[in-house]
């Protein structure tokens, strides 16, 4: 099986108040092609930071981060922006859309960053169909509800046929019935483009239901259950 993502003996600190901080404390993990995987644990035990370093956002404090075989802590800032753009699509709690650009217009856009820039509406557009959002595809974004909203995060994520889609608490803001919806067209996208997805969250229902749980506490992997698929 190959592997999308692999930490080796990774560390981040931070200086607080004259001492360091340890926010992440040797980490060892690695994600496969394919799998869906759910990253859960406490408020504060270090899952947000987690994502940011594994998606390059961030700069890890001690350790290896390889994304597809590339160490990217070795990476200059060019090149991590390159290969974010490339290989990695982000979905946030809060769905940080442009509310006055139509739903399609949202998804082309990280595109124009792209090399390859052609066929931006044709993908586009078959994203918003694989995610039920045909009809709302020409609808600006701020009429939209959460859940919509949050499709079309997931389709802009996915514009750039990213082997990794990165979700930071993708249900943190939603009711239960959205909720279930982003959930399916989480699967939805793994099934159909076969992206790795690696989900931040404190929501039992959705972690249930992926492949593998690894749950931080205090910055520490304690636990990790599910099966290799
Ligand atoms: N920039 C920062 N400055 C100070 N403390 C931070 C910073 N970023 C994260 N932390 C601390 O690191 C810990 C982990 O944070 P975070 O990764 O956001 O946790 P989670 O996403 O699991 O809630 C928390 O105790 C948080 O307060
Ligand atoms: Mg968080």
């Amino acid at each position: 099986m190959r592997e999308v993502i692999r930490t080796v003996n990774l560390y981040k600190r931070l200086p607080i108040g004259g001492h360091e901080l340890e926010i992440l404390h040797d980490i060892n993990l690695s994600i496969y092609d394919g799998e869906m995987v759910a990253i859960v644990g406490p408020s504060g035990s270090g899952k947000s930071t987690l994502m940011g370093l594994i998606g390059g956002l961030d700069s890890v404090s001690s350790g290896k981060i390889f994304v597809d075989d590339i160490d990217i802590t070795g990476l200059s800032e060019r090149k991590l922006t390159r290969l974010r753009n490339e290989k990695i699509g982000f979905v946030f709690q809060t769905f940080n859309l442009i509310p006055t650009l139509t739903a399609l217009e949202n998804v082309m856009l990280p595109r124009q960053f792209s090399p390859t820039r052609s066929g931006a509406r044709e993908r586009g557009e078959a994203l918003l169909e694989m995610l039920n959002l045909a009809d709302q595809m020409h609808s600006t974004t701020k009429r939209l509800s959460g859940g919509e909203q949050q499709r079309v995060a997931i389709a802009r994520a996915l514009i750039n046929e990213p082997a990794l889609l990165l979700c930071d608490e993708p249900s943190g803001n939603l009711d239960t019935v959205s909720t279930a919806i982003v959930i399916d067209a989480l699967f939805q996208v793994r099934s159909e483009t076969g992206t790795t997805v690696v989900v931040v969250t404190h929501d039992p229902i959705l972690a249930n239901q992926m492949d593998r749980r690894i749950e931080l506490v205090d910055g520490e992997i304690v636990n990790t259950e599910g099966t290799l698929v």
